[in-house]
């Protein structure tokens, strides 16, 4: 079928033609962005899940929706090593200038210029590009003491009181939040620590894998007070076959049921997986309705395409060992996956594979569900491992 007209959006962040199983999540964080403008207390949403799971496609949707609820949002995403920050200043600067175009002036609006003026050179030592250029006065004493956990709290509650003065709130989405350095991670709790005590009108909505919620939890005791960390899984075989038979219909297209429960089989429900599949399986259909047979021919060129895009750029980035590691965990099943096992696999002692595996966890392809378990970020990447690697 015509390749120009195909609905489905295999790709990091796009928006698929139905969101389809995320309406308890969106629920969720709608009730948090009308309490929060209200000022009232409610914990920040910190979505936790594997690769291509849907987290940026959420994220998206819910600044769409703060914004609809006349929020004004900033929207970042961490650098894998720079750190947060030189990416955050200049969208609070923009986000400030926004609010000092309103009706008339508003002092607080200006005194938060001058503290993010009096932040951006306290904290510029030690990263690098953290320059903000604003024509106003630094505000003195205020998010300048150099030490980041208080000044960025200091620098958060200037804008919320701004954004409070212009009778708006403020949202904070912040993407592969895994990437965050600790002293970062304490500072943001710290500072939403301090913006829930003042109930000031700022939320924060992160994503990350699934290794956040042990980095919060290190980062600060009362994290877990201060964040909800909800899983985004899989679909189930009803959701995947609404995500493909929806757009199907839409575009006067039928599915057989067959169909479904193949694309359902090899995806295992995967959001971003399902799209490739469904995306291939439309360009190889000869028209309506799409069989079995559709997608077994587009089977083998889905698992190509992943096996040198998706997948492979994840393993071109590994060292030698962390790929055996990666290999030889890929020879235990999931639920018997423990550190040691897999250093028995590969003949060594748990404790002198713990830098491997701490790179690994580094890098974001793997994550401890549980103590001295393992699991691989990146679903289906077992299966991969397999096919790139035969033995150990
Ligand atoms: N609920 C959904 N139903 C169907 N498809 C979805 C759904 N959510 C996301 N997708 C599709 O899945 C793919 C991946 O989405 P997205 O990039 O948001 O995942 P992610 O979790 O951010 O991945 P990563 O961890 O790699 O950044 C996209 O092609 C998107 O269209
Ligand atoms: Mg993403």
């Amino acid at each position: 079928m015509d390749p120009v007209t195909n609905p489905f959006s295999p790709g990091a962040g796009a928006p698929p033609p139905e969101l389809v199983g995320r309406e308890e999540i969106l629920e969720r964080a709608e009730i948090l962005l009308r309490r929060v403008r209200q000022g009232r207390s409610a914990k920040s949403i910190l979505l936790t899940g594997l690769r291509g799971v849907g987290k940026t496609v959420l994220l998206n949707e819910i600044k769409r929706r703060a914004t609809a609820d006349g929020y004004h949002s900033i929207l970042v995403e961490t650098p894998e090593q720079a750190g947060l920050l030189p990416h955050l200043t200049p969208q609070v600067r923009g986000l400030l200038l926004e609010l000092d175009r309103g009706a008339g002036v508003s002092a607080r609006v200006r005194r938060a210029l001058g503290v993010l003026k009096s932040f951006a050179s306290a904290v510029r030592v030690g990263y690098s590009g953290l320059e903000v250029s604003l024509d106003f006065e630094p505000e003195v004493g205020v998010a300048d003491s150099g030490d980041l956990e208080n000044d960025l709290a200091g620098l958060f509650v200037a804008v919320a009181e701004a954004a409070k003065d212009r009778g708006t709130a403020v949202s904070l989405l912040i993407d592969e939040l895994q990437y965050i350095s600790e002293l970062e991670l304490r500072s943001l709790t710290m500072a939403m620590h301090r913006l829930a005590q003042d109930q000031l009108p700022f939320v924060l909505v992160g994503a990350g894998l699934p290794t956040l919620p042990g980095l919060a939890g290190r980062a600060r005791s009362y994290a877990e007070r201060l964040f909800d960390f909800p899983t985004i899984g899989a679909l189930s075989r009803e959701e995947a076959a609404r995500a493909i038979e929806g757009p199907m219909v839409g575009a006067g297209v039928a599915v057989a049921r067959p169909a479904l429960d193949e694309i359902f089989d090899k995806t295992q429900g995967y959001p971003y997986f399902l799209q490739e599949w469904t995306y291939q399986t439309w360009n190889r259909a000869e028209g309506s309705p799409i069989t079995l047979s559709a997608v077994l021919e587009a089977s083998p060129i889905v698992r190509r395409r992943l096996d040198e895009g998706f997948f492979r750029v994840r393993f071109d980035r590994l060292t030698r060992g962390e790929r055996r590691y990666l290999r030889a965990m890929a020879d235990v099943p999931p639920a018997e996956r423990t550190t040691g096992r897999v250093a028995d696999i590969l003949g060594f002692k748990v404790t002198s594979m713990g830098p491997t595996r701490a790179n690994l966890i580094s890098k974001g392809m793997v994550y401890s569900p549980e103590h001295g378990h393992l699991d691989f970020t990146v679903p289906l990447f077992d299966d991969f491992m397999k096919r790139m690697m035969p033995t150990l």
